[in-house]
């Protein structure tokens, strides 16, 4: 497809020169040479931005991302005031599950809470499957921001499924997982049934962000961190596999993002990723030798550094860009979401900084 019509120009084999196709952000996840490294941060839309804590004043969390104009303007609002490059989709990973049909709220200061945990044959039976018509309004969201946005590419992305199960067998946040790993441990057969259900899921949500414009996708598992290697190969690679190598065709790129997951990295990368999400625990000079030399690197950044003076943040911008360059491609970022409470000034700074210290080329073609 070589026209734009249907918001799918990330698609394109020859993109337009300077569109989103052919931003830094993309051309770094896809290993390419960019005229500076890209950055972007998870979490950028929340609660650091006065402008987003005044809009979401009156309406629920899950609300907002059910309305369209409001997705919009909270997803531009730190490309308009940071200059990232890229914009991440305002939504949240519980989204498509409540469009399957399950109870659930995002309660302020908590996270997710499910009515009714899924623990059974017959609760895994409650999500139903999911299309475009069931999550029509991030359809639509995305589309718009296609618009708006211009030649700044829109990440879309979605929960893998262990995190995903997670949430939905414990009932809400856990810091153990023990409700989920006894699942997993103890009847492999409903725990492969319920993963296998999500990956669905997920698959379908991601397709419908992709149909409607994204450029680049990214799944989070970030509890994933929780299970050993073997464990995680067992119970949670297939299902991740499903859901990434699933969108082998769909000719964007695929970030892939966990918390805690120095002992993972590879693993990870094998799950069809074409970039791997570091958390702050892991230089990327190393998580490059663990992933291997054929996918790019995203993160490094402890979101509390950003809390410290500034001299202290620009010395670590210059060890992560420095480490970076062992990468066959770099995505500056955190290592988890901006905490609520950093200051929006420091991360202009740090996108100014990164963009100014890496000018030139960088990248072998
Ligand atoms: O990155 C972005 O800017 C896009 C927005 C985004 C949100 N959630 C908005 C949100 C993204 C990418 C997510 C993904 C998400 N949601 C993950 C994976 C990423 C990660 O942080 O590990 C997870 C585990 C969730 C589940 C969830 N939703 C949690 C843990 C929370 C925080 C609970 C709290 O209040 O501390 C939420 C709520 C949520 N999702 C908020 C935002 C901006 C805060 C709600 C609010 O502003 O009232």
């Amino acid at each position: 497809m070589t026209t734009d019509t249907t918001g799918t120009a990330a698609r394109d084999d020859e993109p337009r020169p300077g569109g989103p196709a052919d931003s830094p952000f993309v051309r770094a996840c896809r290993r390419r040479p960019v005229p500076h490294t890209p950055v972007w941060f998870m979490r950028q839309a929340g609660r650091s931005l006065p402008e987003y804590r005044e809009i979401r004043a009156n309406v629920a969390m899950l609300e907002s991302c059910r309305r369209p104009d409001l997705v919009t303007e909270i997803t531009l609002q730190p490309v308009r005031r940071h200059g990232v490059d890229a914009a991440i989709l305002f939504s949240d990973i519980v989204v498509p599950v409540a469009a399957a049909g399950i109870d659930l709220d995002i309660v302020p200061g908590t996270g997710p809470v499910v009515a009714e945990p899924v623990r059974t044959a017959a609760d895994i039976d409650r999500i139903r499957p999911i299309g475009r018509d069931d999550v029509d309004y991030v359809d639509e969201a995305v589309r718009m921001l296609v618009k708006e946005l211009g030649d700044t590419p829109l990440i879309g992305f979605a929960g893998a499924p262990f995190t995903l199960a997670s949430y939905l067998v414990e009932g809400g946040p856990s810091r153990t997982h023990a409700k989920t790993k006894a699942l997993m441990y103890g009847e492999p057969e409903l725990w492969h049934a319920l993963a296998g259900r999500l990956a669905e899921m997920t698959l379908a949500f991601l397709r419908v962000q992709i149909e409607a414009g994204v450029s680049a996708v990214q799944l989070f598992d970030s509890w994933a961190g929780a299970l050993s290697e073997a464990d995680y190969r067992r119970f949670v690679l297939p299902h991740s596999t499903a859901v990434l190598a699933g969108l082998a065709d769909a000719g964007v790129p695929r970030i892939h993002f966990g918390v805690g997951t120095a002992e993972l990295l590879g693993a990870m990368g094998e799950a069809g990723a074409d970039v791997v999400g570091v958390d702050w625990r892991t230089p990327l000079d190393v998580a490059t030798r663990r992933i291997g030399p054929d996918r790019a690197v995203q993160g490094n950044l402890d979101p509390a550094l950003l809390l410290a003076p500034w001299h202290v943040v620009e010395a670590e911008v210059r060890r992560i860009l420095e480490q970076g360059r062992a990468a066959p491609g770099h995505v500056f970022n955190l290592g988890h979401g901006v905490l609520p409470e950093t200051d929006p000034e420091v991360l202009t700074r740090v996108v100014a900084l990164v963009h100014e210290l890496s000018a030139g080329p960088v990248g072998r073609d």
